[in-house]
């Protein structure tokens, strides 16, 4: 069945698909390529670091028509408080009734904060290549630094969370599109690889807690930091499904399943990614 899936995805992609056990060679030396490379990046520090820097002006600046900070926006952890904030996201917000992610939820500080407009903050989020990273995607590179090292922990205590594990469940097993693929096909067993992507097997906690907590992260290959609302959304057009709405609540409920997943692994991000 894996290689039923992967030969066809050889098909549709037009490249080189390796099924566990084939071009192993190949792969590995491609892979200590790619952590060499990793390593020559690493040395003069993350790009991600000036994104994070800038992130934490605009949480302190005075924006909007309301010329607020962000200082009193609750993460989830009380109003301001920032460390440790991520890891504990998504979540579930007394004040909206509802599960959000870092992202819906800094959407919605700024909206009702700053009196920015919604529609063009969603609009500018991922920002295009070659431009610098917009405001949202600054905002959660700091936000995100203040977690490194922690330990994920996305709560499961209210009912809500509880239902938004399941539906984000169904979601990621769900199949659909032109090739009938479901995450699952790509990320639910263990040693498949496209081109010379490893394709973690996110039902398993040890793959789970490295690819959780490794994202958002600077992706060199586009020289942005790219977030987990553009992480779905790329896999959702790898998956050949229309695309995810930014901030939809199946993005949040997605985020909420590999999130629980991941529980214990340490947070590194943001991370250094080809
Ligand atoms: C057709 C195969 C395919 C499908 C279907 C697919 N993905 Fe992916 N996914 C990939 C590839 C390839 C990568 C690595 C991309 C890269 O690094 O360039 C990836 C990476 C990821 C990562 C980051 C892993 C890491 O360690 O960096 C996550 C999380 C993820 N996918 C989640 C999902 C979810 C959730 C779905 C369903 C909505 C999904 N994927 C559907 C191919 C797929």
């Amino acid at each position: 069945m894996k290689r039923i899936v992967l030969s066809a995805l050889a098909l549709v992609s037009g490249c080189a698909v390796f099924a566990a056990g084939a071009a192993q060679q190949s792969a590995s030396s491609a892979e200590q390529g790619i952590e060499q490379y990793r390593q020559m990046l690493g040395e003069g520090g993350n790009p991600a670091d000036l994104i994070v820097m800038t992130g934490e002006d605009l949480w302190k600046e005075k924006r909007g028509p309301k010329k607020a900070t962000l200082e009193k926006c609750d993460l989830g952890m009380g109003p301001g408080v920032v460390k440790g904030a991520y890891a504990h996201l998504p979540r579930y917000f007394k004040d909206t009734g509802k599960v959000m992610d870092l992202e819906s939820r800094l959407l919605y500080c700024m909206v009702n904060l700053q009196g920015l407009d919604r529609d063009d903050i969603i609009k500018h989020a991922i920002s295009k290549s070659g431009e610098y990273s917009s405001d949202m995607e600054s905002l959660v590179g700091y936000v995100v630094d203040k977690s490194k090292g922690m330990k994920i922990e996305v709560p499961q205590s209210h009912k809500q969370e509880r239902e938004a594990y399941a539906r984000g469940k169904e979601i990621f097993f769900f199949r659909g599109g032109p090739y009938d693929f479901s995450c699952a096909s790509c990320h639910g067993a263990d040693g498949q690889r496209i081109r010379l992507q490893d394709l973690p097997n996110l039902t398993k906690q040890g793959p789970a807690r490295a690819a959780y907590s490794s994202w958002p992260a600077y992706r060199v290959s586009q020289g942005a930091l790219r977030t987990m609302q553009w992480r779905l959304q790329d896999c959702f057009r790898q998956q050949r499904m229309p695309v995810l709405k930014y901030g939809s609540q199946a993005s949040i409920d997605l985020t909420v399943f590999l999130g629980v997943n991941a529980k214990g692994g340490e947070m590194a991000a943001p991370g250094l990614k080809r």
